[in-house]
């Protein structure tokens, strides 16, 4: 059996300049989709799938995810005056007991693999989730446990990927890997954001990572590569050259909240399936629907 995961690692320094002036003064991964914020769902996911040290790489500005995952007393006192038992338990929920939060600051923006880096002082020599919370996925098996599960068989690292429009690629770091199996592919590249023209195959990564600890060994070493920046998937691709490192394709709807499009449409669709609301906000989404069409 391969060592447990119990470190995720969320990187959560980057300015989300593309939602400005919503982002001026408070953190991207803050912007609620319904009712929680993206940061939220990415602690739910990865706790799902068993992490109980949770590591945020924050940055300048950011204060505000640590406030929102510490306890605050004030609120729960009113809270408890006011007989709103329900409300109570979401704030005093957000993250069970047995799971700790560890905030480390990134003094310098260097890049994805950078962030990953900072982590090392806390994961050291075990196994880890990486988590980018822009990369909102619906899924019924939420997708870190997903792919706990194809680790779980054998270990390695293994890489979260999703087929994309092939005119996307230099969105994305792009996997070249050989078919194991039904959605598993062993990889052989991987590189970060080509041309249409370069990209290896469509299978793109989107935000889910399972990674052994040698990584950071080449995250030291690796010289900067796309846009300047000290990139996680230029380290994989070293990594994979030593140790078993498979792309996984996960099941599962996948909203790119980094984009305005993406946030509206994850906005839209976890709207309508809301347990509360989501029957009577179907409803008013198929009558704008209707009146635009007729
Ligand atoms: C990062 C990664 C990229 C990955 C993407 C997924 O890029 O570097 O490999 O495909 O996240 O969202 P970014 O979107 O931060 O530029």
């Amino acid at each position: 059996m391969p060592e447990a995961i119990r470190y995720a690692v969320f990187p959560v320094a980057g300015k989300g300049t593309r939602f400005l002036p919503a982002t001026k003064a408070s953190p991207k991964e803050m912007l609620p989709v319904v009712d929680k914020p993206l940061i939220q769902y990415a602690v739910e996911e990865a706790i799902a799938a068993g992490a109980t040290n949770l590591v945020f790489i924050t940055g300048r500005h950011k204060r505000a995810i640590e406030d929102h995952f510490d306890s605050d007393l004030e609120l729960e006192e009113l809270l408890r005056e006011k007989h709103k038992t329900e409300l109570l338990d979401v704030v005093h929920s957000l993250v069970p007991d047995n799971v700790n939060c560890i905030y480390l600051r990134q003094g310098e923006p260097l890049g994805l693999g950078h962030a990953v880096l900072c982590a090392r002082a806390v994961v050291g020599n075990q196994p880890f989730f990486v988590h980018l919370a822009d990369d909102l996925i619906d899924a019924e098996t939420p997708c870190l446990e997903q792919m706990r599960q194809l680790y779980e068989e054998t270990g390695g690292s293994v890489i979260g990927v999703q087929p994309i429009p092939a005119d996307q690629t230099d969105q994305y770091g792009i996997v070249d890997g050989d078919p194991l199996d039904d959605g598993v592919w062993r990889l052989r590249g991987m590189v970060e954001k080509p041309d249409p023209a370069d990209a290896p195959s469509n299978l793109a990564v989107v935000g889910r990572y399972i990674l052994e600890p040698q990584v950071f060994d080449y995250l030291e070493t690796i010289e900067r590569g796309a846009g300047g920046e000290i990139q996680l998937t230029d380290a994989i691709a070293a990594l994979l050259v030593e140790r078993p490192v498979r792309a996984y394709r996960f099941e599962g709807l996948r909203f790119d909240c980094g984009s305005k499009l993406g946030y509206l449409q994850a906005g839209l669709h976890f709207g309508m399936k809301h347990e509360e609301f989501g029957p009577a906000f179907s409803e008013y989404v198929r009558g704008v629907v209707a009146a635009e069409s007729s």
